[in-house]
């Protein structure tokens, strides 16, 4: 994939600036961010590599890496707020299997060569619901396929959304791209959240306005 006019040219996240780091945090993030910061013409680390895309607080992206020592994570977001809490959460529990992308993952995903990854984490994407605004959902179909294209055949993508008519959306163009074994038959399996997949902040303020959220796990298949 390389960024193309016609496709990419709509921006697919709101903000990118909230309020102004504090300066404790600006300190923080001047001595971390550059450690954290992922670099795309580096060799890849060694071992399992896995992606979590617009990870927003970091409270899913911060809890992975904790979890999974062993593991090497990228967390990619454009929202400056947002790749603040990581920067201090992996400052403060001294992580040193993170590294962060603070932009558009689609810029990331471009230098990532083929099948380099064995799980990628899509966690509320924004849904955009408006329907002149669709064009600005993430989950499209050169996006779908450039998600198959990095990850290793048998990898995981997990998708979760509390917009049912983004889950039809993104079922249907996974179904059509033919690539993903979606293995989940019954409904009760993609209601409730695994044990290895904590909350997010998105998913929270979802269930206090009522919307139900739903989760899914997609593997690669050939
Ligand atoms: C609705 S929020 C959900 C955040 C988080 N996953 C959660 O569940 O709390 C969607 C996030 O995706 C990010 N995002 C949107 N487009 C993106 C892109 N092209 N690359 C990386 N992140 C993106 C937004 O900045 C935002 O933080």
């Amino acid at each position: 994939m390389s960024f193309d006019r016609d496709t990419d040219k709509f921006r697919t996240f709101g903000r990118a600036k909230g309020r102004r780091l504090s300066p404790h945090m600006q300190t923080v993030w001047d001595e971390t961010f550059p450690k954290l910061k992922w670099d795309m013409a580096a060799p890849l680390p060694d071992g399992e590599l896995w992606l979590e895309i617009g990870f927003g607080g970091a409270e899913h992206l911060l809890w992975q890496a904790q979890n999974h020592a062993d593991i090497h994570l990228i967390g990619a977001e454009p929202f400056l707020n947002g790749v603040a809490k990581a920067v201090r959460g992996a400052h403060d529990a001294s992580l040193e299997n993170l590294s962060l992308h603070h932009g558009d993952v689609r810029e990331l995903l471009v230098a990532l060569p083929d099948q380099s990854l064995s799980k990628i984490f899509v966690l509320f994407p924004d849904p955009w619901p408006k329907v002149r605004h669709h064009k600005r959902r993430l989950l499209r179909a050169k996006f779908i396929a450039e998600l198959h294209r990095v990850l290793k055949p048998g990898g995981e993508l997990r998708f979760a959304s509390d917009i049912i008519h983004y889950v039809d959306w993104t079922l249907s163009r996974l179904k059509r791209h033919g690539g993903w074994d979606f293995t989940h038959t019954e409904s009760s399996e993609w209601r409730v959240r695994g044990e290895d997949w904590p909350g997010t902040r998105y998913e929270a303020k979802a269930g206090r306005e009522g919307r139900p959220c739903h989760y899914f796990k997609f593997a690669r298949i050939n």
